[in-house]
């Protein structure tokens, strides 16, 4: 049984006295992360100690980083390495998110050689897949994300897949208030665990965790945790605030208990 992961990507926000102040909010939420449920929160680099020292006093919560390069060290100026984020206990590290895509010129290749140096650094990879809109209404949705998923994968034997979380974020419902409905998230996230099973195998597929990530919110997120194949969510926008994070939190525990 896969546990939910409800993991915040702060993207380029809070500080380090933001984070402080969001970790102490959290902590009066919950205590601990309910039963069958994963948190992480991944921060800006120079907010990591500040979140690492906060989530200390909620039981269950991760930190992750948004970035990482690929080779072990040397003069690549303004990069950071796995080596880094071991030393100072981050366990997780986002890989190919859109933004990075978009602006940073990632493309498929770099998020290979990322997922292969985080998982061989004992770092956990959030491998990010998604269409843009004119993709989906060309309808090569599909076609993309199987191109992603594949080269994002390839040379990864199955049993390293196994760690790898997979995050589909639509690239049209990032950060725009529009959310894939259910129905779409769920079709996608049936798709990736169809494709993962044609490149490693059934059991491999069925353990890996899918993500959904694209205005997903204390609204909507039990509809979409609902689904099947959805197996928690990346959030953006309301995993900046303790009330907002922590209630997708409890729906996922809800969702665990019932
Ligand atoms: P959003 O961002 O929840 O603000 O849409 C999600 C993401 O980019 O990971």
């Amino acid at each position: 049984m896969r546990n939910y992961l409800i993991a915040g990507n702060w993207k380029m926000n809070q500080n380090t006295a933001e984070t402080a102040a969001f970790f102490s909010a959290l902590a009066n939420e919950i205590t601990e992360v309910p039963q069958g449920v994963d948190v992480l929160v991944c921060p800006t680099f120079t907010s990591l100690f500040a979140a690492l020292e906060g989530a200390n006093t909620i039981k269950g919560v991760h930190i992750g980083a948004q970035n990482m390069h690929f080779e072990n060290a040397g003069a690549y100026t303004g990069e950071i390495n796995a080596d880094m984020l071991n030393e100072i206990g981050i366990t997780y590290v986002i890989i190919g998110h859109s933004e990075r895509r978009q602006y940073f010129n990632e493309t498929d290749e770099t998020v290979n050689k990322k997922t292969k140096k985080a998982l061989e650094k004992g770092l956990v990879p959030v491998l990010c897949v998604g269409e843009l809109l004119s993709e989906r209404k060309a309808d090569k949705h599909f076609d993309i994300v199987k191109e992603q998923l594949v080269k994002g994968l390839e040379a990864i034997s199955a049993d390293d897949a196994g760690k790898v979380v997979i995050a589909y974020e639509p690239v049209w419902a990032i950060g725009t208030g529009e959310t894939a409905t259910p129905q779409q998230a769920q079709e996608m996230h049936a798709y990736i665990r169809e494709v993962l099973t044609e490149v490693y195998n059934a059991s491999v597929a069925a353990s890996m965790q899918l993500l959904y990530g694209g205005s997903m919110n204390p609204k909507n997120a039990e509809e979409l945790l609902n689904c099947k194949d959805v197996d928690g969510g990346l959030i953006g926008g309301a995993s900046l605030k303790a009330d907002t994070f922590s209630a997708m939190i409890k729906t996922a525990g809800n969702l665990k208990s019932n």
